[in-house]
């Protein structure tokens, strides 16, 4: 599908491929450092071929994820979603979000937020979690967006785990 982003640009949301690894090597090297500690919680300056492989090799059911491309330009990676089922519930999947800098606060977090939690209950799941910084509102404005009831455990340290019930 396509969505336009605040400033005008129009992108691609599509289903990630095992052929995306090129492209989202590229667009994960282009990424601060901020936002990489963000969405992984620790510094990784590039993904090894093994991160790239569980990142774009997904079943589609119990690991779900969508990229989204610049309209006029398919190799230029803006965003990825993706929720993993956990094992011990299969009703809960943890969800992880990323937008590119220059793409950020544009609405296309939250799109690919509902878009998620579609693809979610489809396949039976009714709950996300997303392991954040306590400090970073963003991640927790998303979350509610998507939520009937968002919650989240007592801080531990600096992360917390964010609690979606996903609305129906
Ligand atoms: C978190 C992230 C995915 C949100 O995507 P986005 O496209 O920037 O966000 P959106 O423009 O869709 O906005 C989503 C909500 O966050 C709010 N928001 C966005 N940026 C914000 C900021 N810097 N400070 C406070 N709130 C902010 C928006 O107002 C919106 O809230 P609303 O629905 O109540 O109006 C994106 O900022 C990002 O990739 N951050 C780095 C990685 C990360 O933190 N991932 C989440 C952890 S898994």
């Amino acid at each position: 599908m396509l969505f336009t982003l605040k400033d005008g640009s129009v992108v691609r949301i599509r289903p990630i491929e095992p052929t995306d690894k090129d492209i989202l090597a590229v667009a994960h090297g282009r990424l601060s450092e901020e936002t990489v500690y963000l969405r992984f919680l620790s510094a990784k300056p590039r993904l090894s071929g093994s991160e790239l492989r569980y990142l774009t090799e997904v079943d589609g059911e119990n690991h779900f994820a969508l990229i989204a491309v610049m309209a006029d330009r398919p190799d230029d990676v803006v965003a990825v979603a993706r929720f993993v089922r956990s094992s011990d519930d299969p009703g809960t999947a943890e969800a992880a979000v990323v937008v590119g800098d220059p793409f950020q606060h544009q609405g296309l977090g939250r799109q690919l937020g509902l878009m998620l939690a579609d693809a979610a209950r489809a396949r039976g799941i009714r709950r996300f979690t997303a392991t954040t910084l306590g400090t970073n509102l963003a991640a927790h404005r998303l979350m509610t967006a998507i939520s009937r009831r968002l919650s989240s455990d007592y801080p531990a340290g600096a992360t917390r785990t964010l609690v979606a019930e996903l609305a129906a």
